[in-house]
């Protein structure tokens, strides 16, 4: 799949995205090596501290769908910004644990331009399953 595909799955999954507090909706898509797509998109509370981002949802999506870490080969992330959208602390430590740690990441602006990182540059040394042992 292109990438320009993959990030237009992450403006759909915009669109189902439930922003009435911030009106900031922001899509998220997953590609698998199987060739789907798992889609995820922020859902907001009145309670403002329950509301959960995008990449949270599509990863925890991804993960009760039985896909695992080794199984995801790119992530798309889009919002409505001018500069590319970025995952917020909390998302990039979700993010660390779940997706694989050189894998690219495409961040989006409203325009479709995106750069390419990795959660490896976006959370260097990241609190991982390793450090509980130490
Ligand atoms: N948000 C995301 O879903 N992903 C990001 O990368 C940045 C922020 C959401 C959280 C909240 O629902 C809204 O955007 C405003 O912060």
């Amino acid at each position: 799949m292109k990438i320009e595909e993959l990030i237009n799955k992450a403006k759909e999954a915009q669109k189902l995205s439930y922003s009435p507090y911030s009106k900031f909706p922001v899509g998220a898509a997953i590609l698998m090596k199987d060739g789907e797509v798992v889609l995820g998109a922020n859902i907001e509370n009145a309670s403002y501290p329950l509301s959960i981002c995008a990449e949270r949802s599509a990863l925890f999506s991804s993960h009760l769908k039985g896909y695992k870490k080794e199984d995801m080969v790119a992530f798309a992330l889009y919002g409505n910004t001018d500069n590319y959208i970025s995952p917020c602390g909390a998302c990039r430590q979700v993010i660390s644990e779940l997706y694989p740690s050189d894998a690219p990441i495409y961040l989006a602006n409203k325009e479709g331009k995106y750069i390419i990182t990795t959660i490896k540059e976006l959370l260097p040394l990241a609190f991982s399953d390793g450090d509980l042992n130490s």
